[in-house]
């Protein structure tokens, strides 16, 4: 039977020029979604402009098209700056306490989420089957079906969120949080991550009225191209700048975080932690081991990442002031982005991949440590209990991020692991890892999208 075609509406979309290494998580999931089907990927253009312009900029690229739309730097202010990410944001990792509102804020979000609507219903078909992503896009598919009209009465539309869902306690604190909910009940599926993410936008959804979309909630947790990672970590790890790292340790162990400068991420807890470990268990520690952080710097606009920042470059000087030797730096911290493949080569070295958010929908980079290790010689995962991932990574050393004892206590165990312990607890997390991988997490979304409302609600 013809196949349907696939629009993906995100936030952001791939730039088709600047293809593999530089593509983010989400990017490269949905490559494979996309295998041989024809698709076209509209969002944000990544710029922005004096003005919103009404059409976008089309590439095409095979039997993928991407349109993507400048952002008036207004609109920008507001709907990306302000509500979604100084509003939505925080609140949805739990953080109403540095969550801000404003009107004009929230305005600007719908504004922008109605302008993106207007630029793709001329680029539709009537059955196309669309796939929304992310808490920018939460009004996408209702002002989709108003422009669109009796017309679009073929049309599916899913939405997929890929941060966390908090208790409806919480979600309702945000104001005009009840119209994002009712914003929902214009989605055929409602893809989570968790099925505690899903008890959550079930019962916000209930508790508001929706019966209905809440028996669209499904749970679909995302994954990695996790045979693709492993074997780009293979070939990074026997390239040169693997060589200088290996070369730079002089046979200590290495300890890894990779994330976004963000303050969901628990870097200061995660700091800490490692001055602890440093601090304690008779200084066996002490020159012994070398923690590198890769956090480049996002969203710098918004205050609290520019707090972050701050925070981060002073524990940095103080840790390293306070333990380093004239021939030994205990935290080498860098801000500035690194390649994917790079990065993948150093994680297959690190002896300890430390993945330590205080909220997190998923966390991929813990699946991309699982996938990135050498099976004869694995290293060791410690990950919060607050990501996603920490409920289908059962063999990584489990942790409360808000404890910095917890921290160091895991690092010194992981850092003293036997082989034999780190082979059997790796053997189980890369069968998950390959199993709830990116083609999995999409098929599966999609086909409860496809395959009418039964097939969603089996799903949940
Ligand atoms: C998270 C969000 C994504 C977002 C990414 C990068 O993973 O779930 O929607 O694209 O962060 O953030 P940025 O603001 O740079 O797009």
């Amino acid at each position: 039977s013809r196949r349907r075609r696939l629009v993906i509406v995100a936030n952001r979309v791939p730039n088709p020029r600047e293809r593999g290494a530089a593509a983010g998580g989400l990017a490269v999931a949905l490559q494979e979604a996309l295998a041989g089907r024809e698709a076209l990927w509209f969002g944000w253009s990544g710029q922005c402009a004096e003005a919103t312009p009404r059409e976008p900029r089309i590439v095409r690229h095979g039997r993928m098209t991407y349109a993507r739309l400048d952002l008036g730097e207004a609109d920008y202010r507001r709907y990306y700056e302000g509500f979604a990410n100084a509003s939505l944001w925080p609140m949805l990792h739990y953080r109403l306490g540095i969550a801000q509102f404003d009107r004009e804020d929230y305005a600007g979000y719908r504004l922008v989420n109605a302008a993106f609507a207007a630029a793709l219903a001329p680029l539709l078909r009537p059955d196309d089957t669309v796939w929304v992503h992310d808490f920018h896009l939460f009004p996408f598919g209702a002002e989709l079906r108003r422009r669109i009209g009796r017309g679009g009465a073929d049309l599916r539309i899913g939405f997929f969120l890929h941060v966390p869902c908090p208790p409806p306690s919480v979600f309702g604190a945000l104001p005009r949080s009840e119209e994002l909910l009712a914003d929902l009940t214009a989605y055929d599926v409602i893809g989570v991550q968790t099925e505690e993410d899903a008890g959550h936008l079930r019962e916000a959804l209930q508790r508001a009225g929706h019966d209905e979309a809440a028996r669209r909630v499904g749970t679909w947790p995302a994954g990695i191209d996790a045979a693709g990672f492993a074997a780009m970590a293979r070939r990074a790890a026997a390239g040169p700048e693997a060589e200088r790292l290996r070369a730079s340790l002089v046979g200590r162990s290495l300890v890894i975080g990779v994330d976004r400068l963000d303050y969901t991420k628990g870097l200061p807890h995660r700091f800490s932690g490692y001055g602890r470990l440093l601090a304690g268990f008779e200084g066996r520690h002490l020159g012994a081991v070398t923690y590198l952080q890769f956090a480049p710097v996002s969203r710098e606009e918004v205050a609290q990442y520019r707090a972050l920042r701050r925070e981060l470059d002073e524990l940095t000087g103080r840790i390293n002031g306070q333990y380093a030797d004239f021939d030994w730096v205990p935290l080498r911290y860098i801000t500035r982005a690194v390649a994917r493949p790079t990065l993948a080569g150093f994680m297959r070295i690190a002896r300890v991949g430390l993945v330590t958010p205080l909220r997190d929908g998923m966390n991929l980079v813990a699946k991309e440590y699982v996938a990135a290790q050498d099976p004869g010689d694995p290293g060791v995962l410690v990950l919060s209990r607050f990501a996603g991932a920490a409920g289908q990574l059962e063999g990584a050393l489990v942790v409360n991020p808000l404890d910095p004892d917890e921290i160091a206590e895991a690092l010194d165990r992981a850092l003293s692991m036997p082989a034999a312990e780190r082979i059997a607890r790796w053997r189980g997390m890369a069968q998950a890892v390959w199993t709830h991988d990116a083609a999995a997490w999409s098929r599966g979304f999609l086909a409860a999208l496809e395959g009418g409302p039964a097939a969603a609600e089996q799903a949940a």
